[in-house]
């Protein structure tokens, strides 16, 4: 029986498109998605799953304001609906309660655009150039209640060149994520936590 995922966007959805179309395109694949889910009626993702046959609901945050419980407990109707045993992070950009992450025991992965411990939070890119690092990547973690700090599972990792702006590194490491979360989720829903380093 494959694991069914549910990927939660923002966004334009490239890492979901990504994880996506590794799962629809290898049948001996692991996982099937079950649903992408946004907290933004105008995700761009949104439509992009749509035309690959994946089921989508929105869940607009912003009604809730600083109620970060009654928004969470809307979310997880069309969760708890769609059964996922899988649930990816994909460019999900509201922060989660410890009782939602808890919930899911464990079967919770978000994608950061850094190499963790590295730079949790946001303008990880702008900090990386800061700090004069020479290489900056991206890394799959399992979620847990500490933002961007639960359990390593992968890392990719690129060089950070002389002329780069936190625009063109932050290109090139959405290349490397769009490689490293695929490969993670198949192992992950395999059953193989082994950290991946490419
Ligand atoms: C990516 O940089 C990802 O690391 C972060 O959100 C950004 C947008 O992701 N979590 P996507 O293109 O919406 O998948």
């Amino acid at each position: 029986m494959k694991k069914r995922v549910a990927i939660l966007i923002s966004g334009g959805g490239s890492n979901m498109i990504r994880l996506v179309q590794s799962m629809q395109r290898d049948p001996d694949h692991p996982a099937t998605p079950c649903l992408v889910l946004s907290n933004r009626a105008d995700a761009g993702g949104l439509a992009k799953a749509r035309a690959m046959g994946v089921p989508t609901a929105v869940v607009d945050h912003r009604p809730f304001g600083a109620d970060r419980q009654a928004f969470e407990t809307e979310l997880m109707m069309p969760l708890m609906d769609a059964k996922p045993d899988i649930v990816c992070l994909a460019g999900f950009m509201r922060v989660l309660t410890g009782e939602f992450v808890d919930y899911w025991r464990g079967q919770m992965l978000n994608i950061h655009p850094s190499l963790l411990p590295k730079y949790k939070g946001l303008h990880t890119h702008a900090r990386a150039l800061a700090a004069g690092d020479r290489e900056h990547g991206c890394t799959v973690h399992r979620v847990t209640a500490a933002l961007d700090d639960g359990p390593l599972l992968g890392q990719a990792h690129v060089p950070v060149l002389q002329d780069d702006t936190p625009e063109t590194l932050a290109a090139r490491v959405l290349e490397a994520e769009h490689q490293l979360y695929p490969a993670v989720l198949r192992r992950f829903a395999a059953g193989d936590t082994s950290f991946l380093d490419i």
